[in-house]
């Protein structure tokens, strides 16, 4: 396992992001303020956009602009994620978005919600590898940068990694694959054997660049997914809401650092950025449990010092 310094490389196109700890994309997260507030830190390295939906018609170059906007402010690189059922509008999409300035295109075949999987999209796709094969041949055409696909590791069961989704995969062969390793059913709940699915996808797929995703919420989960899976990059999500400097944290394992402790005063001003900036008030309670702890003395006296409803303007 080589250390932090060593960027994300891509067979066909070299270098293709600095670093080869990825923040997950999460819808209704990594956005606005999140993203302005951790990249101002210098906390990540490169975003990856939540996804974004292509429905019944191709959105113009000026929506596609302004949904890129808050990402091409952060000034790093940005691998845009879509996702859809009609191949040749993704392809169309994706490469508007990347003569906008995307690093990279991600096809979302993973995502469980029951709006998006009712609609045919996302985690459904799996259901259907040969859409699968079909879409990153299309975007391969479309787009003269990297094009990723993420997955779970199937539908029902992981069996259909192997017996479906894995063959179309190494017939598409897509630059990268990012793999979750609970099926689309198990939307997050716990599972046993989420590494030794990984390592099974890795053997199923040993040319393919794999992204390791599931439970990352620690550096020492990271360093095992790398060591124990054979992982190129990793891509924590749920545990950058606990820990804000996860990324950071997990590139300065890798480079054999110790990361710097989390002080309490650390963590108010914190709060206090996400505050200044206007959150949400859902969203910065959700921060504040968080980062304490919900049943902590601090996330109590926060939620005491919340002015009443009354109070508010
Ligand atoms: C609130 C939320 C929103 C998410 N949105 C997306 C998304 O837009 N695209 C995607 O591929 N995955 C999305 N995910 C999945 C994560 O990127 C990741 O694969 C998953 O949470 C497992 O990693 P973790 O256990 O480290 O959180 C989302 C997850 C959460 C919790």
């Amino acid at each position: 396992m080589s250390n932090a310094n060593t960027p994300f490389v891509l067979p066909r196109f070299g270098e293709f992001l600095p670093t080869r700890v990825i923040p997950g994309p999460m819808e209704g997260v990594t956005e606005g303020e999140f993203l302005k507030i951790l990249t101002r830190h210098q906390w990540i390295r490169a975003w990856w956009t939540p996804f974004l939906r292509i429905s019944v018609a191709v959105p113009r170059a000026a929506r596609l602009r302004d949904w890129l906007a808050q990402y091409n402010a952060t000034g790093l690189p940005i691998l845009v994620q879509l996702m859809g059922t009609d191949a040749p509008r993704i392809a169309k999409a994706a490469a508007g978005l990347r003569k906008l300035g995307a690093r990279g295109i991600d096809l979302n075949c993973a995502c469980p919600s029951q709006i998006v999987v009712g609609n045919g999209a996302g985690g459904a796709q799996l259901k259907y590898p040969e859409w699968i094969a079909e879409a990153v041949s299309a975007l391969k055409s479309a787009v003269d940068c990297p094009v990723g696909v993420k997955v779970r590791m199937g539908f029902d069961s992981p069996q259909e990694f192997h017996a479906r989704i894995a063959p179309a995969l190494r017939e598409a062969q897509p630059d990268f694959v990012t793999v979750h390793f609970r099926t689309v059913q198990e939307l997050y709940r716990p599972i046993p054997d989420g590494l030794e699915r990984l390592k099974n996808a890795r053997k199923e797929l040993q040319d393919i660049p794999l992204v390791g995703s599931g439970d990352l919420f620690t550096p020492e989960d990271a360093i095992n997914m790398f060591q124990k899976c054979g992982m190129d990059a990793v891509a924590p999500a749920r545990g950058l809401l606990k820990n804000p400097r996860l990324v950071q944290d997990i590139e300065k394992r890798l480079n054999g650092e110790d990361p710097p402790s989390w002080s309490t005063q650390e963590k108010y001003a914190l709060l206090q950025e996400f505050q200044t900036a206007g959150t949400h008030l859902g969203f910065y309670l959700q921060m504040a449990a968080n980062l304490f702890g919900r049943d902590s003395q601090q996330f109590k006296n926060i939620v005491q010092q919340m002015p009443r409803p009354s109070q508010r303007p």
